[in-house]
C-alpha cells in the first residue's frame, strides 16, 4: 500500500509507477478526480493522472478503480481517451461496479456551497467529491452498476433530484437539473464503460489467492483524511491505511507493506491549518525550486519546512512499515535546513498532534536546524553517494518519524532514487 503521509502531492504517482513493473494490479481505493498524480516515464514523457491508477503506464500491470473511489464518468472517459491517444493500452482497465458516480448535481453543489461558505471555504477542487461521498453515506448515491440498467438509473436519479433540485433552486438560486438530459448523457457513458465494469473485490482476492501482488495506490494524504486529518479542511474519504481495505474489499490481514510517501518538506493546497507554512521568500523558494503548482487545479501550493509531528502521527495512524522520502534534491543548496520537531501551543510543548482544532490553529513550530548541503544529488543512486549532511538529515527524519526511510527520491524521473531497502 502506498499512502500520502502529509497533505497530498507527496509523489505517490512516481512511487506507484516505480513499482508498477513488479506488481500485477494497481488499485485506487478512494478519492476521485480531485487527485493529480504526476509520472515521468524513462523516455521523458510526463503524464498527469487523475482517476486512473499510475500502474497504467507499465505494460502488464492491470489498473483497477476500486469500490471506494467516486467516479465522474465524463472525466474518466476523457482521461482514457487522452492516454489512448498517447499509445497507452487501456483494454485491461477495471472499474468496480460498486464505485459511486459523481453526477452533475454533485459538481454544481460543490462549487455553489464553497461560494456560500465565503471565507470559511475548504478550498475544494470543485470536482463534486464531497457531495458525492455525502450522498453515498446518506444512502442516496448512484453506483457504477446502476449505469447498466437505464430504468434503475432513472429511478435513482429521480429520487436524488427530487431533493437536490429543491436545494439548487430554493437555497442556492440555481437552475434545476433535467433528469432526461442526465439519463441520456450517462447512458452514453454506460455503453463506453460497460466492458470495464467488474466485480473487482472478487478479482483482487482471487489474484491474491494465486500469489499475485496487488498494490493499493492512495490519493490525497493522511492529513486530508476525513477522520484523521485537519477536519473540516479535509477531503471526504479515508486515504489512510484502513480506508484501503474498505475501498478495495481486501482484508487487513492481506497487507504486508504500508509505504508512506513523505516529502522532504511540506506542502498543502486549499485552506486549513499548516503550522510550518512559510509566508516569506523561503516559502517562495521552495515553491519555485520544487515546482509546487497543483496538477489538478493549477493553484500554487503553500510550502513550509518538514513537520515531524505530522510524520510521527502518520506513522501511527497508518502503521507505516516504510517511508519513501521524496524531493530531497529540492533542498540542495541551502545553508541550513530546519525541521519542526514539536509545536508550541499557547506556551505548552506538544510532541504529538494536538487534540483540538483550536490548539492546532494556535500551534507554532519548534525547530531544530540541520546543516545543509550544496552538492547536486540528482545523480546519486546509493546512500553512501549522498553528502554527509544530506545523510544526517535523512537519519534525523527517520528517527523523528518512527519508521524506516527505505527509498529517497532525488529527482522526478522513475530512476532518480536511492534505494536502501527494496519496497516489495
Ligand atoms: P502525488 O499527487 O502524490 O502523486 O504528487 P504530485 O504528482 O501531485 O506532485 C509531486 C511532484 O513532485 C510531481 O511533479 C513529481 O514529478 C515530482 N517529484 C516526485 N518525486 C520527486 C523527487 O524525488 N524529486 C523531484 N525534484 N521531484 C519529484
Ligand atoms: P493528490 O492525490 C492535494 C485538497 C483540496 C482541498 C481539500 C478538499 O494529488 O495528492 P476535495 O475536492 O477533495 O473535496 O477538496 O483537499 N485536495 C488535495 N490536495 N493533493 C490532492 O490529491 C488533493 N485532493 C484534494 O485542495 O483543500
Ligand atoms: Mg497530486
Amino acid at each position: 500500500m502506498i499512502i500520502g503521509a502529509q497533505w497530498g502531492d507527496e509523489g505517490k504517482g512516481k512511487a506507484t509507477d516505480l513499482l508498477g513493473g513488479r506488481v500485477h494490479y494497481v488499485v485506487r481505493y478512494q478519492g476521485g478526480n480531485n487527485a493529480g498524480h504526476t509520472v515521468i516515464t524513462p523516455d521523458g514523457q510526463r503524464y498527469a493522472l487523475h482517476l486512473i491508477p499510475s500502474g497504467v503506464l507499465t505494460p502488464g500491470c492491470t489498473p483497477v478503480i476500486g469500490n471506494g473511489v467516486v467516479v465522474d464518468p465524463k472525466v474518466l472517459l476523457e482521461e482514457m481517451a487522452g492516454l489512448i491517444e498517447r499509445g497507452v493500452d487501456l483494454s485491461t482497465l477495471l472499474i468496480s461496479a460498486d464505485a459511486h458516480l459523481i453526477m452533475p448535481h454533485h459538481r454544481v453543489l460543490d462549487k455553489v456551497v464553497e461560494r456560500y461558505l465565503g471565507k470559511a471555504r475548504i478550498g475544494t477542487t470543485g470536482r463534486g467529491i464531497g457531495p458525492a461521498y455525502g450522498d453515498k453515506l446518506a444512502r442516496m448515491g448512484i453506483r457504477v452498476a446502476d449505469l447498466l440498467d437505464e430504468n434503475i438509473l432513472r429511478q435513482k436519479l429521480e429520487l436524488a433530484l427530487r431533493e437536490k433540485n429543491q436545494v439548487l433552486v430554493k437555497v442556492y438560486n440555481r437552475k434545476a437539473i433535467d433528469i432526461e438530459e442526465v439519463v441520456a448523457e450517462y447512458s452514453e457513458y454506460a455503453e463506453k464503460l460497460r466492458p470495464h465494469i467488474a466485480d473487482t473485490r472478487l478479482l483482487l482476492n482471487q489474484a491474491l489467492e494465486r500469489g499475485e501482488t496487488v498494490l493499493l495506490e492512495g490519493s490525497q494524504g493522511t492529513l486530508l483524511d476525513v477522520d484523521h486529518g485537519t477536519y473540516p479542511f479535509v477531503t471526504s474519504s479515508n486515504p489512510t491505511a484502513g480506508g484501503a481495505c474498505s475501498g478495495s474489499g481486501i482484508g487487513p490481514t492481506k497487507l504486508n507493506r504500508i509505504i508512506g510517501i513523505l516529502k522532504a518538506y511540506t506542502t498543502r493546497v486549499g485552506s486549513g491549518p499548516f503550522p510550518t507554512e512559510l509566508h516569506d521568500e523561503m516559502g517562495e523558494y521552495l515553491r519555485t525550486t520544487g515546482g509546487e503548482v497543483g496538477v489538478t487545479t493549477g493553484r500554487d501550493r503553500r510550502c513550509g519546512w518538514f513537520d515531524a509531528v505530522i510524520a510521527r502521527y502518520a506513522t501511527r495512524v497508518n502503521g507505516m512499515t516504510d517511508y519513501f522520502l521524496t524531493k530531497l534534491d529540492v533542498l540542495s543548496g541551502l545553508d541550513e535546513v530546519p525541521i519542526c520537531v514539536a509545536y508550541d501551543v499557547d506556551g505548552v510543548r506538544h510532541d504529538d498532534m494536538p487534540m483540538t482544532q483550536t490548539e492546532l490553529h494556535h500551534a507554532t513550530p519548534i525547530y531544530e536546524t540541520m546543516p545543509g548541503w550544496k552538492e547536486d544529488i540528482t545523480a546519486c543512486r546509493g546512500f553512501d553517494e549522498l553528502p554527509a549532511n544530506a545523510q544526517a538529515y535523512i537519519r534525523r527524519l527517520e528517527e523523528l518519524s518512527g519508521a524506516r526511510i527505505s527509498v529517497i527520491g532525488v529527482g522526478p524521473g522513475r530512476e532518480q532514487n536511492v534505494v536502501i531497502n527494496d519496497l516489495i
